[in-house]
C-alpha cells in the first residue's frame, strides 16, 4: 500500500470543464484518491510539497520507435523511403538483444525526463522482448509490438519475415506482455506499413486484433511516394486500402496520414480510427504539413507522437507541442490550433487514442495517477499570472522543467533522479 500527498500544486486538471485549480491531490497506489484543498488522510507515507508548481496529467505519445533511439544522428537530407532503405532498415537489422534493451531504456528515460508518461511504440522485427523487459523496468505506460514486415524487395535479409512467423512471433509477444503490471503493458499489433505488408498478414491481424482486442498501430499515408507505391499495388489509397481489409476501427493507430483525400478522412472519422500527428518527423523527412485543423473540425480523434530519435532527437512533447501549434498559424491564422487544443491532445486526446481515456490523460478522481510535477518558475522573466498556464506550458515549457514524474502511482523520476519499478518477468 502506497499514499503519497501532493500539497498546494496549480492543477492542470483536463478534466470535462479543463479547470485549473488549486490544491492537493491525494494518490492511494495506482490511483487518484482525492483532489481538494487541505486534505489531511491519515498514514501518508509520502508528502511532496509543490507549492508553486504546476501538476500536469503525464503526456501519452501515440507514435514511438524505442528501438531507433540510438540512431540518433542518423538523420540527414533525405526522405522517407531513401531514409528506411539507407539508414533505418539496415540499423534496425544490426539491433542485437543488448542494443535493442538500451536504446529502448535510453528513449524512455528521455521521454520520462520531457514529461511523457504513456507511449504506443513499435520496435523492429527481432528482439522486442527485452523492449518490453526495458518497459517493464522502467515504470512507463506503454503500448508495443514488434514490427511486421513480410513483404519489400529492398528490405534487408535480417529483417524479412514470414507470413505465418511473424503472426506467431505477435502473438506470444501478445501473450506473455498484455496486461503485465495491472495493465500498464499491453501489446499493440505493428505491421509496420502497407508497403512492407502482405495482404494475408494485414487481414489476420485485423482478425486478431478483434479477437484479442487489441490496438493495431502502423504508418499510413506519410510521404507522396510510399502513397504511389500503395495505388500501384493495390488500386486503393492507405485508409481504403486498411479499410477493405477489415483494419479500420477504433482500435487502429495511424502515424502520419499527412496526405488524406475526403473518402479516406471519412473513413478515419466515421470508423473511428486515431491519427497520430507527428510534427517534427513530418518536416524532417520533408513529408509534408498534415492537415490537422480540418480533421478535428471532423471530429476526427488526433492526438501527438514524436516518431523516432533520428526525426527529432529526444523524443520531447514540448518540442512536438509547439511544433504542432506553430506550423499551422503561417496557414490558418493564430487560433485554429490555439494552446488548449494542442494540450488537449497531448493528454486525454492520446488517452482516448489507446482506449483509456477512463483511465488516464486527466488528474480526476479515480483515474490512475499518472501525472507530472512542472515547475515554471525558471522563466528570467516578468510573472506572468495573467496568461493560462496551459498557453505558458505549450509555448514555452521546456524538458528542464519537469521535476517530478509519476506513473501508475510509482514514482518514477523525483527531483529529476530517475527510479526503476524493478518489475521483471
Ligand atoms: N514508415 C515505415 N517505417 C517507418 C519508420 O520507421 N519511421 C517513419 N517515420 N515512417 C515509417
Ligand atoms: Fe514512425
Amino acid at each position: 500500500m502506497s499514499k503519497i500527498l501532493l500539497k498546494h500544486a496549480e492543477i492542470v486538471t483536463m478534466n470535462g470543464k479543463e479547470e485549473i485549480i488549486t490544491g492537493d491531490i491525494f494518490i492511494e497506489n495506482d490511483r487518484i484518491k482525492a483532489i481538494g484543498v487541505n486534505l489531511n488522510p491519515p498514514e501518508v507515507d509520502k508528502v511532496i510539497d509543490a507549492r508553486g508548481k504546476t501538476v500536469i496529467p503525464g503526456f501519452v505519445q501515440t507514435h514511438i520507435h524505442l528501438c531507433q533511439t540510438v540512431f540518433r544522428g542518423r538523420a540527414d537530407d533525405l526522405e522517407l523511403l531513401d531514409w528506411l532503405k539507407k539508414r533505418i532498415w539496415p540499423l534496425e537489422a544490426a539491433h542485437d538483444e543488448e542494443s535493442i534493451y538500451y536504446s529502448a531504456l535510453l528513449g524512455i528515460g528521455e521521454l520520462i525526463q520531457s514529461g511523457t508518461t504513456s507511449i504506443v511504440d513499435m520496435e523492429t522485427v527481432h528482439h522486442t522482448d527485452y523492449a518490453f523487459q526495458a518497459i517493464a523496468s522502467s515504470g512507463i505506460r506503454a503500448l508495443s509490438g514488434k514490427v511486421m514486415m513480410d513483404k519489400g524487395k529492398e528490405v534487408p535479409k535480417a529483417l524479412q519475415e514470414k507470413t505465418n512467423e511473424s503472426i506467431q512471433e505477435s502473438v506470444d509477444l501478445l501473450e506473455k506482455w498484455h496486461d503485465f503490471d495491472n495493465g500498464r503493458i499491453k501489446y499493440a499489433f505493428s505491421p509496420r506499413f502497407v508497403v512492407s505488408c502482405t495482404e494475408p498478414l494485414l487481414k489476420e491481424v485485423a482478425t486478431l486484433s478483434g479477437d484479442f482486442g487489441v490496438n493495431v498501430h502502423t504508418h499510413a499515408s506519410e510521404n507522396r511516394g510510399e502513397i504511389a507505391i500503395v495505388e500501384d499495388e493495390t488500386g486503393m489509397r492507405n485508409i481504403e486500402y486498411l479499410d477493405h481489409l477489415g483494419l479500420a476501427n477504433n482500435r487502429l493507430i495511424l502515424a502520419h496520414c499527412v496526405w488524406l483525400n475526403d473518402n479516406e478522412k471519412q473513413i478515419i472519422r466515421k470508423k473511428g480510427v486515431h491519427v497520430s500527428h507527428c510534427p517534427g518527423s513530418n518536416l524532417k523527412l520533408a513529408s509534408g504539413i498534415a492537415e490537422i485543423p480540418s480533421l478535428l473540425a471532423d471530429n476526427i480523434s488526433v492526438s501527438l507522437g514524436a516518431d523516432g530519435a533520428p526525426c527529432n532527437n529526444n523524443l520531447d512533447m514540448f518540442n512536438e507541442m509547439r511544433l504542432a501549434a506553430l506550423i499551422q498559424k503561417p496557414i490558418h491564422g493564430p487560433t485554429a490550433m490555439n494552446a488548449r487544443t494542442i494540450f488537449k491532445m497531448a493528454t486525454i486526446g492520446g488517452a482516448n487514442a489507446i482506449g483509456l481515456a477512463h483511465e488516464i490523460g486527466s488528474i480526476e478522481v479515480g483515474k490512475k495517477a499518472d501525472l507530472v510535477i512542472l515547475d515554471l518558475n525558471h522563466f528570467h522573466t516578468f510573472p506572468s499570472y495573467d496568461v493560462d498556464p496551459i498557453s505558458r506550458i505549450v509555448y514555452s515549457a521546456t524538458r528542464a522543467d519537469v521535476e517530478t514524474s509519476i506513473i501508475n502511482g510509482n514514482i518514477v523520476m523525483e527531483n529529476r533522479i530517475m527510479k526503476t519499478v524493478d518489475k521483471k518477468t
